[in-house]
């Protein structure tokens, strides 16, 4: 691989004060690395961020040939910089490159890349608790090419973006609606895959669900739309009489680093996580019997996310508030503690910028 070239913006943006909503602001620098069959990856560079020039024909515009990531950076008390199991994220990338048949990346060489682009963006990763840079690496097909079959050329961006909470909620309770129509994916389709398709595919649900003033969907199998898969933008654990559940991976589930780091917190702390199969019936029944102590979901952005009501069909499920003593208080407590060095990781996730 050549070696990565850095190129400084002349004209640095004004910092906000706030970090405003989600994903709308971006930092003055991003990443960019080509590819091309027959040279493989090259050419990798830090330029100002910047607007892309995209052919009309670019095979992502036509049969969304992409994957993505979401990561952060966090700044601790002390000034240090540091990433949250950076690697895993981009294993996983590689997971899903190899689904949408694009070629695999130089894990150990991007991650170095990233880590120079952090450091040269340093100064926009905001301090207030709750915030943090997100981290949006992502690779598209740009073959100018209207045949289908995967690109021969492709391009991999990160671009960097101060954010706080992800939901309008900030850290209450969300409502999240039981869709019962749409479905997001089905076993052997894109579903473990973090592909642009996956999310194309749920704005409708989500959508609609907005309209009835519910944050985010909460997904059934795509087949008999039966058991319990995973949220808009995050994985879903419950608490049910003491034992903790969350859906078994099988195919069609993101495999959130979040929601690994959970089960692994939780072994940790002695409990019981149960990946396995929970039927939304199963979810009703235990609400019925007054045995739902706890939902809530996981995920980079939205962190840990106590679910205060759950809708299905006609029937509401009011949860309890996110108390001191729930499971999701705790884990939000003890994952947001590492994540800003105020905890000693004894997991080996943190990677601290030198
Ligand atoms: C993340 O948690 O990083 C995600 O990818 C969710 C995103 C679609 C906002």
């Amino acid at each position: 691989m050549q070696e990565l070239k850095i190129i400084k913006s002349t004209t640095l943006k004004d910092k906000p004060e706030q970090v405003g909503d989600f994903g709308t602001i971006f930092t003055d620098h991003m990443f960019v690395l080509d590819y091309e069959e027959g040279k493989g990856w090259h050419n990798p560079v830090i330029e100002p961020y910047q607007p892309m020039l995209v052919d009309p024909a670019s095979a992502i515009l036509h049969y969304g040939q992409g994957i993505f990531e979401g990561m952060k950076a966090y700044k601790t008390n002390d000034g240090l910089v540091q990433l949250f199991r950076p690697r895993d994220n981009f294993l996983r990338l590689n997971r899903s490159a190899e689904r949408l048949c694009i070629p695999q990346i130089d894990v150990d060489f991007v991650l170095e890349c990233l880590n120079k682009l952090i450091e040269l963006e340093s100064e926009w990763i905001p301090t207030k608790e709750g915030t943090s840079l997100y981290i949006r690496p992502y690779i598209v097909a740009t073959e100018s090419f209207l045949g289908v079959r995967p690109s021969h050329k492709y391009k991999l961006f990160i671009i960097l973006s101060p954010v706080g909470a992800y939901y309008p909620e900030g850290l209450k309770p969300v409502k999240i609606l039981v869709e019962d129509k749409f479905v997001r994916a089905v076993a052997g389709g894109l579903g473990e895959a973090k592909t642009m398709a996956n999310y194309a595919a749920s704005l409708l649900a989500a959508q609609e669900a907005k309209s009835k003033g519910f944050s985010q969907v909460l997904w059934l199998d795509g087949v008999n739309l039966k058991y319990v898969e995973e949220v808009g933008t995050m994985n879903i654990f419950f608490k049910i009489n003491g034992e903790i559940i969350t859906p078994a991976l099988n195919g069609s589930i993101l495999p959130g680093i979040t929601r690994d780091s959970v089960i692994k917190v939780l072994k940790s702390w002695g409990l019981t996580v149960n990946e396995r199969k929970i039927s939304i019936d199963e979810v009703v029944e235990a609400f019925d019997n007054e045995l739902l102590e706890e939902a809530f979901g996981t995920g980079t952005a939205a962190v840990i996310s106590p679910v205060g009501i759950l809708q299905y069909k006609d029937k509401k499920m009011e949860l309890k508030d996110f108390e001191s003593d729930s499971i999701a208080h705790k884990l939000y407590d003890f994952i947001t503690k590492l994540q800003y060095g105020k905890e000693n990781d004894t997991f080996d996730w943190i990677k601290s910028l030198s």
